[in-house]
C-alpha cells in the first residue's frame, strides 16, 4: 500500500481530486464524515487527512510514504524529505505587507509579524535589514493594524484580505505551489509502487495546465 498524507481542507480536496484523476481513487474518502483513513486496496492506497503544516512530519519520519504539502511550509521547516513534483495547485505567493503607503525609512529595527519566521528571517539578512519577528498563528493582518507590528510576511492569494484591511503587498518573496513530497527511505524500497504514481500524476498535471 502508498501511505498518502493529504493536507485537510479546500487544498486537500483539490490534491484529492487530482490524485482521483491519475487513477488513484478511494471513494469511501468522498463519504462524508470524521473519519480521518481511507483505504482502496484495490489501487494500493491508504489516504490520510492531516492538518497542512503536519504534512511533512508524516512524511519525514515514515507515517506516510508521499504527501502534499505547500512550498511555504517546506520552506518554513525544511523537512529531509524528497520534493518530487510541483502540482500547480493551490497557487498564491508570500509576500511582505503593510499599511496603504508604509514606507520603511530603515532607520529602526523592523517589526514583522508572522507565521513564517524563518522565511521573513531568511529574506531580510539577505537584505541585511534588521528586524524584530512577532510570532502570530493566524489573522496576521490585524497586527500592523492594532501597532503590533510594522508589516506582515504572509501569505496573500485573491488579495482580498489585504484590500478590506487596507493593507498592500510592499514586495514578493517567492511564489507558492502545492509539492508532492515522499520519504526517503520509502521512495527507495517502494520504488515498484511510487515512480508509477509520480509519473501519473505528472501526466495528469500537465494535462490539467
Ligand atoms: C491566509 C493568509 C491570508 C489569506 C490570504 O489565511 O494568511 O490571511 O489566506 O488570502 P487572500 O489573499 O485570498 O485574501 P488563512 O485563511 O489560511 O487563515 P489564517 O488567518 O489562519 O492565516
Amino acid at each position: 500500500m502508498i501511505k498518502i498524507a493529504l493536507p485537510k481542507g479546500r487544498l486537500g480536496e483539490k490534491v484529492y481530486a487530482l490524485f482521483e484523476s491519475a487513477g488513484y481513487e478511494c471513494p469511501s474518502i468522498r463519504e462524508n464524515n470524521r473519519k480521518l483513513i481511507f483505504e482502496n486496496p484495490e489501487k494500493q492506497v491508504c489516504y490520510f487527512w492531516v492538518k497542512p503544516s503536519d504534512v511533512p512530519v508524516y512524511v519525514e519520519r515514515g507515517a506516510a510514504d508521499v504527501g502534499v504539502a505547500g512550498k511555504d511550509i517546506l520552506l518554513e521547516h525544511g523537512p529531509d524529505v524528497y520534493e518530487l513534483l510541483d502540482l500547480g495547485l493551490g497557487r498564491c505567493r508570500m509576500a511582505v505587507a503593510a499599511p496603504e503607503g508604509f514606507r520603511d525609512s530603515g532607520e529602526r529595527t523592523l517589526k514583522v509579524a508572522t507565521k513564517f519566521a524563518n522565511i521573513a528571517r531568511r529574506f531580510y539578512a539577505e537584505q541585511g535589514r534588521d528586524i524584530d519577528i512577532i510570532p502570530l498563528n493566524g489573522s496576521i493582518e490585524l497586527a500592523p493594524l492594532l501597532g503590533l507590528s510594522d508589516v506582515i510576511v504572509d501569505i496573500v492569494e485573491t488579495g482580498t484580505t489585504l484590500r478590506e484591511n487596507r493593507l498592500e503587498v510592499v514586495e514578493t518573496i517567492l511564489p507558492i505551489s502545492a509539492r508532492l513530497i515522499a520519504n526517503q527511505a520509502s521512495w527507495r524500497f517502494k520504488a515498484d509502487l511510487l515512480v508509477p504514481l509520480v509519473r501519473k500524476l505528472e501526466g495528469t498535471v500537465k494535462a490539467n495546465d
